[in-house]
């Protein structure tokens, strides 16, 4: 098959095309084929439609025609209904008919297995100069130029919301949740199989496009999620995008790849990696819309000093605790407040932030302190709680509310929660139809207004740039080939230490003994104490296998502990090769943290880290990022491990290198970048050493890839997270006991024994 080059028509043609052509559009009502054309006529699309059916007729008061060639007009868009057989065949007569964009609905192709069929589709869509959506989704709508190409319901409400959906079924069901929430849209694009088009493509128009101010994407799995970070990072400083990417649980990943034939990549990394791009990313469709409606708003926050205005004491704390979780500030400067509020507030009230009105004043005071705390400068944004009583009058409130907005042209951002029966969401009706963002619980207004925080930092953080990293690449290329000849994949440790030293980390004092004359010669060099560890290609956990002893003070215990180590790993393993010890130099007592890689198979190589030592696998308290990354990055993911303080010196203890620790993550990301050879890597345990004297790399592997790829190997980043090890979090983990814990551990290490004898 020859590869044609990817096509890159004017996708305005996709959103807005001059003429569409409908194949499979059925006579039969209630079909897929008829309603697709009832819903493009009867929302009023001004081009040219045309049906294609083999019967002549007339289909929705348009005349059929049996195929798209030598129809006389500008036909952009090919709509595809029929069955998965008769698709190559149309997308060819749409092919010869000059079309530019088709839009596949029928279903039977990746999704079932059928991989190859779908990418022989793109290759004639190509060679026409066509690009394709989908196959397997329920069409494209763009409000602006009223389209709606779907068999979706048939009223939308226009807005400027931009929805993409890979799944098909929850993005009609999103339609008609969009008409009931009150959210209006500017497009939606089903993706389904994402056979040629994918997020990148249409985001990058979206943030174009000025009918559209958030989007919303819901997400399956990406197989090109490199791709997806460098355009985010740049799309986020404009335009908010939402993310609801679902497969989080493993038994979810596994269902989300059969659903829809594409791979779902490792949540973990999902998460870090829609971190770094500055994602919003949403676990749950109630959550999604929350953020989406105050998006939708337009307010652009120029600060993060919020205020919460209330009539309620309950709710102010309530929103209050929520602050704290979606990580809002609150003003705290009690004397501009009371300026401010010191006047409307009654003497039983409070003019410490939150602003508490009680229920005494009525509606009037409620819409002054509103209209004092829009006015007033040193309010960034202002979270405003309302809670009905046998006074109050919420329909007649909303109403006055919204004069209030458009008197003021307010454009700082404002959320609302109402809290109250019947007639509060009556009014909340009244606010989502005049694109108020109000919410029926202060945890939903607070943590809106939080997205709306993060995403103004995303759009204020500088543009970092990375890092070159200096180093002989020829050397390390050079120590992989040898493994590489003596048919291994698993690098030695003094040749990963050597690549580390390479590139700048610092490693301990090292040398290979291969005997034991070579053992006491090499302590006396290095100085004691001294540390030895069993080098074998197959024993990869030392601390459990016993093939490590630890400071050695004289040349006797070397030669103790050399003959002990001997003895018990030959009767306990007697099919692992063993290459020697390794002498290493005692290193002083620090932080042990792990430093690790992996490639996953939607971000490639991905960096890992985390509090290290024998408990990693148990206490699993590692953070991932997309490499490479640079120092600011570096920075945040040491901060981010929830054992970070003891890095900070918690208990009394010195402050640790924390500089040292980035500045080894940005080395690592760079180098796993630029040797693809390079397929996992751990530094179990970099030990963090007092602040100012550096990191030191302990113990330390790196795994290549097969023989056969010369690029990254498509290995979950969880590998680097032994999966014997409990499902509990690391909550969870704090209430164990610690008899618990240390039964749990041995169990662990029992199975990592069992393993290793097993070989
Ligand atoms: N050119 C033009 N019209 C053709 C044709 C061709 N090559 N082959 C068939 N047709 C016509 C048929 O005559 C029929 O019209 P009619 O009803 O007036 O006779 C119409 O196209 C539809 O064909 P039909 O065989 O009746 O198929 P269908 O309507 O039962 O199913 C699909 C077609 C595409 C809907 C179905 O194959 C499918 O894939 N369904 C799943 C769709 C889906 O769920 N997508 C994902 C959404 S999230």
């Amino acid at each position: 098959m020859v590869n044609v080059v990817k096509p890159k028509p004017d996708l305005n043609l996709l959103f807005k095309p001059r003429g569409i052509a409908i194949v499979g559009a059925s006579h039969t009502e209630g079909k897929i084929g008829h309603t697709i054309v009832a819903n493009i006529v009867s929302n009023g699309y001004s081009g040219g439609i045309y049906p294609i059916n083999p019967r002549p007729g007339v289909i929705v008061g348009h005349k059929a025609f049996q195929s798209v060639e030598g129809i006389q007009a500008d036909i952009d868009l090919g709509i595809i209904s029929v069955p998965a057989r008769f698709v190559k065949e149309s997308i060819e007569d749409c092919g010869r008919a000059g079309v530019k964009f088709i839009v596949i609905i029928s279903s039977g192709f990746g999704e079932v297995g059928k991989a190859a069929l779908e990418r022989e589709l793109v290759t004639v869509a190509h060679s026409y100069g066509m690009r394709i959506l989908g196959p397997n989704i329920f069409g494209i709508v763009y409000t602006p130029f009223n389209l709606n190409a779907t068999f979706g319901p048939a009223d939308i409400r226009p807005g400027n919301v931009g929805l993409i959906s890979q799944s098909g079924a929850l993005g009609i069901a999103l339609m008609g949740k969009t008409i009931v929430d009150k959210l209006g849209l500017s497009t939606i694009v089903s993706l389904g199989n994402k056979s040629d088009l994918n997020e990148e493509e249409l985001l990058e128009y979206l943030d174009k496009d000025p009918n559209t101010k958030v989007v919303l994407i819901y997400m399956e799995g990406t197989k090109t999620g490199r791709d997806l970070i460098a355009l985010a990072r740049d799309v986020v400083k404009r335009t908010p995008v939402v993310v609801i990417k679902s497969g989080s649980s493993k038994r979810g990943a596994k269902a989300a790849a059969s659903h829809t034939g594409s791979l779902a990549g490792s949540d973990r990394v999902f998460e870090s990696a829609f971190e770094q791009a500055g994602l919003l990313r949403a676990h749950t469709l109630e959550e999604a819309f929350n953020w989406v409606r105050v998006f939708a708003t337009g307010a652009i926050p120029k600060g993060d000093r919020i205020l919460i205005l209330t009539d309620g004491g309950g709710v102010g704390v309530m929103a209050t605790d929520a602050c704290e979780r979606h990580e809002v500030e609150l003003i705290s400067d009690y004397q501009y407040l009371n300026d401010v509020f010191g006047g409307i507030v009654p003497e039983f009230g409070s003019t410490k932030n939150p602003i508490d009105l009680t229920g005494q004043r009525g509606d009037d005071a409620y819409l002054e302190a509103l209209e004092a705390s829009l006015k007033a400068e040193k309010f960034d944004g202002v979270i405003a709680l309302y809670c009905e009583n046998a006074q109050s009058k919420v329909v007649e409130l909303s109403g006055r509310i919204i004069e209030l907005l458009a008197r003021l042209d307010n454009s700082k951002p404002l959320t609302f929660a109402f809290i109250g029966g019947k007639q509060t969401q009556v009014a909340l009706d009244i606010l989502h139809e005049n694109h108020v963002a109000a919410y029926d619980h202060p945890d939903e207004a607070v943590s809106s207004m939080g997205a709306l925080m993060r995403w103004m930092r995303m759009t204020q953080k500088p543009n970092q740039p990375g890092i070159a990293l200096d180093f002989n690449r020829e050397r390390v290329m050079d120590i992989i080939s040898n493994a590489r000849s003596q048919g291994r994949e698993q690098l030695l440790e003094t040749e990963a230490k050597s690549i580390f030293e390479e590139i700048g980390l610092s490693v301990p004092k090292s040398m290979l003994a291969r005997n034991f004359e070579e053992c006491l010669d090499f302590s006396d060099q290095i100085g004691y104490p001294i540390v030895i560890k069993i080098a074998s290609p197959d024993i990869i956990h030392k601390t459990e296998a016993g093939g490590i002893r630890l400071d050695l003070q004289t040349r006797a215990e070397v030669e103790n502990a050399y003959r002990t180590m001997m003895s018990n790993i030959t009767a306990r393993y007697p099919k692992a090769r063993i290459d020697g010890v390794v002498v290493n130099e005692l290193v002083p007592k620090g932080v042990e943290t792990i430093v690790g890689s992996t490639t996953d198979p939607s971000f490639g190589p991905v960096v890992m880290f985390g509090l290290g030592g024998i408990y990693v696998e148990v206490l699993k308290d590692v953070v991932f990022r997309v490499a490479p990354i640079n120092h600011t990055e570096a920075r945040s993911m040491v901060r981010s491990i929830h054992t970070f303080p003891l890095l900070y010196g918690a208990r009394g203890e010195k402050v640790k290198d924390i500089e040292a620790i980035a500045d080894a993550l940005t080395r690592i990301s760079q180098l796993i970048c630029e040797v693809p050879d390079i397929a996992e890597l751990d530094i179990n345990p970099m030990t963090a050493l007092d602040q100012g004297k550096g990191c030191k790399v302990v113990d330390a592997r790196i795994t290549l890839t097969h023989k056969e790829s010369s690029t990254h190997s498509h290995q979950n980043c969880d590998t680097l997270i032994p999966k014997e090890s409990s499902n509990r979090s690391h909550k969870d983990n704090e209430s164990v006991s610690e008899r618990e814990c240390d039964a749990f551990v041995q169990g662990y290490l029992n199975s990592l024994n069992l393993q290793e004898e097993g070989k």
